[in-house]
């Protein structure tokens, strides 16, 4: 008996970061839309704990004990008073250390097929709870969907969206470290007086109505002076982008993929054509949002 479950990225249309608080993590005011790129996540009972991957950034996925699906079923197992004894399989199509929350996406996806393999009868609270001590996304990756996630950005409230927001993707040539990429918005920021992370009203009725124009206009990352400074190149990515029609660009959450939004898939198609001719990404992918979160796909 195995289980698969199907989780999506997500794109952060509205990152607001404030100060650094005393335990490291800074407060959030994070809007997540999760979009159709999906890492798939199989658990089949085995005499440990094993982690496998496949798919085209698999050589960089860590297979210990610090691979969120492992924590995730270790944390599941734990709780219900039995060994974590099953082998995670991930098929892995969302980009490595690129800040569309693919190991999160990793994490919400084992615990969602550990449940389902192990029948334990968690509550979804409960569930969400364990997503919440194994990172700040998780969460998000379990409920998918549109959601303002406050705090670390893990206490989440769904967001209505009115309509489909199509988007390209450019992913580059190597990856940034969130924990960094977070350093350098401190460095960046000190001696400034930095302003409670708050949600946009306008992004908030841009969603609600569906409007890519208004969404375009509304779109920010208080990341993307960090990321671009760890990372200058991606300033021609996002001018690539915006040069060949995307009503936005910016980077996704701690990037380094950047992202594009366009107004209907004859748009992506032309805008993702334009980026890999523009030689400044690695690969270039195309998505649509909102999508569920964590969903069992077979069994
Ligand atoms: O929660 P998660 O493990 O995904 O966070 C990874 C790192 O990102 C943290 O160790 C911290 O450096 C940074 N972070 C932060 N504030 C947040 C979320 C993450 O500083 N709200």
């Amino acid at each position: 008996m195995s289980v698969t479950v199907r989780v999506p990225a997500k794109v952060n249309v509205q990152l607001a970061v404030g100060a650094a608080r005393p335990d490291g993590f800074h407060d959030l005011a994070n809007v997540f839309l999760a979009v159709g790129l999906y890492d798939e996540i199989t658990v089949t009972p085995a005499d440990g704990l094993r982690i496998t991957c496949d798919g085209p950034d698999a050589d960089q996925v860590p297979l210990d004990r610090t691979n969120l699906a492992a924590r995730a079923a270790e944390a599941l197992a734990a709780r219900y008073g039995r060994s974590p004894d099953v082998h995670v399989h991930i098929a892995k199509d969302i980009p490595v250390a690129g800040g569309m929350a693919g190991g999160s996406a990793d994490g919400a996806g084992a615990l969602v097929a550990c449940d389902a393999l192990w029948g334990t009868g968690a509550s979804r609270d409960e569930l969400l709870e364990i997503c919440a001590e194994l990172g700040s996304d998780v969460p998000f990756s379990l409920v998918g969907g549109a959601a303002l996630g406050i705090g670390r950005g893990e206490r989440l409230t769904p967001l209505e969206v009115g309509g489909t927001f199509h988007w390209v993707f450019a992913m580059a040539g190597r990856g940034l470290s969130t924990p960094a990429v977070f350093r350098e918005f401190d460095r960046l920021g000190e001696g400034t007086d930095i302003p409670e992370p708050v949600a946009s009203g306008e992004l908030l009725a841009a969603l609600a109505k569906g409007d890519p124009d208004a969404l375009a206009a509304a779109v920010s990352n208080d990341l993307q002076p960090a990321a671009l400074s760890l990372f200058p190149e991606l300033a021609g990515t996002l001018a690539a982008g915006r040069a060949a029609g995307a009503l936005t660009a910016l980077v996704s959450g701690s990037g380094p993929t950047t992202a594009f939004l366009v107004r209907d898939p004859e748009a992506a198609a032309a805008v993702a054509q334009a980026l890999m001719s523009s030689g400044t990404c690695r690969t270039v992918r195309t998505a649509a949002g909102p999508v569920p979160g964590a969903t069992v796909a077979g069994r």
